[in-house]
């Protein structure tokens, strides 16, 4: 099935007709007519965690510290894409952004920027507890935290440390910083992850979280992803359709990845949960998203083989109008879909941790 007739607004062309030149002014289009307002941006690949489905134990090559952007270099990148690219959303992820100490540095200044962004944040939530605050003072407004299971010793197991009871407590700070809505964003184990599921979003209910669950995509540092062991959306609803009445969110969807169901308890809605089917139900022909590593390239998907080096341009003295173009012919070349389900598909060089969630 092409991804192309899955509902792009205006769809400009099929994948096997010629490109038509780049535009150098408007919005940040492709060749699809989709528009990217969503920038996620990776501060780091490091991280405090070693989940097993994204790392090896002793953790991979990092970048080297002078190939990632400084903080200047990214302002001014983060300035260019909300004054001239129509960027209205940007999400701070790493490897983990909560090991840069000028993240909110960084959040300030974005929250500075005219007309002022919406400023969110993915983190696995270690450290968060001590740095809400401070956060959501600098101008963050919403945040993500990964967390796969309620389960100590599955914790432990996951992501190679005991941090559960760190991460519990970043949630709960969060919510006490006014950060709304905390969600809880997890990539559920082939093995438990049935089991962890309803007991998450039993949690994350109680706690007034917003449950997300995640399809496993192939973007391992060992490239072991197998598509039979990771557990698909259909799977996981039944599975807390078991415990729990769910009835489909009214809410329109737009270009949400996840599709959000409504949780009934004592006869109430007692919250949402929401199922992302990035590999079952691939939602690129609605794709939104523009992507900036922390070494300064362009990613025009999680999925993209070829990046575009802003970070060669600004050392070399470009212009912001070569910056500019650079990121939009970026854009322009994205390709309608992820290709996960083709028979030629190539799982892209870079792991999760060094392109951001
Ligand atoms: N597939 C889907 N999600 C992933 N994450 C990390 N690796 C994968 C993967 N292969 C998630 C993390 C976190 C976010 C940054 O990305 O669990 O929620
Ligand atoms: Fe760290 Fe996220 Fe990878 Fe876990 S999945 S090791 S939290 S970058």
């Amino acid at each position: 099935m092409s991804v192309v007739a899955l509902g792009v607004p205006s769809v400009h062309r099929q994948a096997s007709d010629p490109a038509p030149p780049c535009p150098t002014e408007g919005p940040l289009i492709d060749t699809f007519g989709r528009v990217a307002t969503d920038l996620r941006v990776s501060l780091t690949d490091l991280c405090n965690l070693r989940c097993t489905y994204c790392m090896p134990a002793e953790g991979l090559d990092w970048m080297p510290g002078e190939q990632k952007l400084h903080a200047d270099e990214l302002i001014r990148l983060l300035r260019l894409a909300v004054t001239r690219l129509g960027i209205t959303n940007v999400r701070f992820t790493g490897g983990e952004p909560l090991v840069v100490p000028h993240l909110e540095d960084v959040v300030r200044a974005t929250a500075q920027l005219r007309p002022r962004p919406e400023i969110t944040l993915t983190t696995n939530g270690v450290g968060l507890a001590a740095r809400a605050e401070a956060l959501a003072h600098a101008g963050l407004s919403r945040i993500n935290v990964s967390l796969d299971t309620v389960d100590p010793a599955r914790f432990k197991a996951i992501t190679r440390r005991d941090r559960l009871d760190d991460v519990l407590a970043g949630l709960r700070a969060a919510r006490a910083a006014g950060l709304d809505p905390v969600k809880v964003n997890a990539v559920l184990d082939p093995v438990t992850g049935l089991e962890d599921a309803v007991a998450l979003l039993g949690f994350c209910l109680d706690e007034g979280l917003q449950l997300r669950i995640i399809e496993q995509m192939p973007l391992d540092a060992g490239h072991s992803w197998q598509r039979d062991r990771a557990l698909s959306a259909d799977v996981v609803l039944a599975a807390l359709r078991a415990h729990f009445t769910l009835t489909e969110d009214p809410a329109p969807r737009g270009s949400a990845p996840a599709q959000l169901w409504q949780v009934h308890r004592g006869g109430q809605v007692a919250g949402r949960v929401g199922i992302i089917a990035s590999v079952s139900q691939a939602f690129c022909a609605a794709c939104d998203r523009s992507r900036l590593t922390a070494d300064g390239q362009v990613r025009n998907c999680l999925f993209a083989r070829e990046e575009t080096d802003l970070r060669a341009l600004l050392r070399t003295g470009a212009d912001d109008d070569a910056l500019e173009a650079a990121w939009r012919s970026a854009m322009w070349a994205k390709a309608a879909g992820h290709g996960i389900n083709d028979p030629d598909f190539i799982q892209p060089d870079r792991p999760m941790s060094a392109i951001g969630g």
